[in-house]
């Protein structure tokens, strides 16, 4: 980016034309609502893009390129938003940079793939985005940094929760000295029924793809404590299994042969009760954002069930983490959970720092103290902070995040370090396979051991 001469539009390629890159990169940068289309005065601030920002970023970027392996796919979003961006297909990466020369190389493919078109992009010495997680194995991260320490270009990945108002709060104080010494960090996570059996009826389900849930999923939270407590971790030990899904689960209907199996399907049952839950484009496999199909990942005709042998990751994780300081970090997740959100307990020399977000999608259910952080000073008198809801995806984080990736980091954002390069999100897939790695092999793993000392300190 900093590289585009003065006066004129960064020039972006998109590869993978993903629900994320659809909302994160390509309808914003075409000015362009979640309908693909030009929005009025009073946008929805769940799409994509308020109207302040449509505007403003195309004065600034251009979406040069498309590339996919789903022509049709693409063909229909030239459909939906009235533009002819060109498109290519996978081997065509080098073309595509010799004819239309973007600046940066945006990555928003499965995440299996990210290594693939980050690497054929530093070698052309583009500037990289990557969606987290950076890769799906560590042997991926290992060729992408050395790709990177080779180019001139250089690979930025998007870490979205590290701007939600919460955790920009939370790293605000932490820097302030509210606990002191960070000594050790209590992370629950729970993905709910709703959300949480939604990866297993896509391509996340698969390893080979998404390199499981202790990498797809978790490197955000990895990434999220790594950032907060600003630490390194070293060594990981887990265990783990798949309880909810898959051929074994204990929620697989029994049905008589030509009955609809998923009829008795308790998840399949959560997603249909329109009504009280809302819209989940985790939901929409066979037609994505703005109802574009996904005609090469799932094909017409096949129908993926979340009780399937294909299934071959885990959906429940208890991890210890000790980090280069001393400090530990007991983590949990669950993919089947009551609710959606995390609860979170920073402890330090001086202090504690308490916040939860838990949120029940369809406004049942008991729901305890969320959105504050409450500060316990080691001798003092506790103290509550409101956190005010952010406006946008992701609690408000993707508008900042698209911000800076594209316009330019905030002071803000330098202030609380936000923004994420190679090494952080190398961190983040280290640790989410010492995790499956771990419960594999029953033992624990070091992230020098899988980073082979790669990762720059
Ligand atoms: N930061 C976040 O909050 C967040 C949220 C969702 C997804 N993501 C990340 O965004 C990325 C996309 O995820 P999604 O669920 O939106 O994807 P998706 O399933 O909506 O779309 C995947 C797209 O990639 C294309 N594709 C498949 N194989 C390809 C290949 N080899 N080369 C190029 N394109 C290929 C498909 O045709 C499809 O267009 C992933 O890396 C995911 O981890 C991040």
């Amino acid at each position: 980016m900093s590289r585009t001469p003065a006066g004129r539009r960064t020039r972006y390629a998109l590869c993978g034309l993903s629900n994320r890159g659809l909302s994160l990169f390509a309808l914003p940068l075409l000015g362009l609502d979640a309908t693909g289309t030009r929005p009025a005065e009073h946008a929805d601030p769940a799409e994509p893009a308020g109207p302040s920002e449509l505007s403003e970023l195309p004065e600034h970027g251009e979406l040069v390129a498309i590339l996919d392996v789903d022509a049709d796919r693409v063909r229909a979003f030239g459909d939906l938003t009235s533009t002819d961006v060109p498109f290519y297909a996978p081997a065509e990466f080098d073309r595509m940079v010799d004819e239309v020369g973007p600046d940066v190389v945006l990555v928003t493919s499965p995440d299996a793939t990210h290594a693939v078109y980050a690497i054929a992009a530093l070698r052309r010495d583009r500037d990289v985005i990557t969606e987290k997680p950076m890769a799906a194995t560590c042997a991926q991260v290992r060729e992408m940094l050395a790709a990177e320490r080779a180019s001139r270009g250089s690979i930025r990945v998007a870490h979205n929760l590290r701007y939600t108002e919460r955790n920009r709060q939370l790293k605000r104080m932490l820097l302030d000295g509210a606990v002191g010494r960070v000594t050790s960090v209590e992370l629950t996570w729970s993905v709910d029924t709703y959300h949480g059996s939604s990866y297993f009826h896509r391509w996340n389900r698969e390893r080979r793809i998404s390199g499981g849930l202790s990498i797809h999923k978790a490197c955000h939270h990895f990434d999220m404590v790594n950032w907060l407590v600003g630490d390194v971790p070293e060594q990981v030990f887990a265990y783990g299994a798949l309880n909810y899904y898959g051929p074994g689960s204990p929620h697989r209907p029994e049905t008589g042969e030509g009955d609809d199996p998923r009829r008795d399907c308790p998840y399949h049952q959560r997603w249909l009760a329109d009504g009280d839950v809302p819209e989940d484009d985790h939901l929409k496999p066979r037609t994505g954002l703005g109802g574009l199909p996904y005609t090469v990942q799932y094909p017409p005709g096949t129908r993926n069930w979340i009780y399937d042998e294909a299934i071959d990751i885990e959906d429940t994780y208890s991890a210890v983490v000790r980090y280069r300081s001393g400090a530990s970090l007991s983590y949990s997740v669950l993919f089947s959970g009551a609710w959606e959100g995390y609860r979170l307990a920073i402890n330090g020399t001086h202090g504690r720092l308490e916040a939860c977000s838990v949120d029940f999608r369809d406004g049942k259910g008991e729901t305890p103290e969320s959105g504050q952080i409450v500060h316990h000073p080691m001798f003092g008198q506790a103290r509550r902070h409101d956190i005010a809801g952010g406006e946008g995806g992701h609690g408000g984080a993707d508008p900042l995040i698209r911000r800076d990736l594209l316009l330019g980091p905030s002071q803000e954002s330098l202030d609380l370090r936000i923004p994420a390069d190679s090494r952080e999100g190398a961190l983040a897939v280290a640790m989410g396979e010492a995790v499956w790695r771990s419960v594999a092999d029953n033992r624990p793993y070091s992230i020098d051991e899988l980073l082979d000392h790669s990762a720059p300190t």
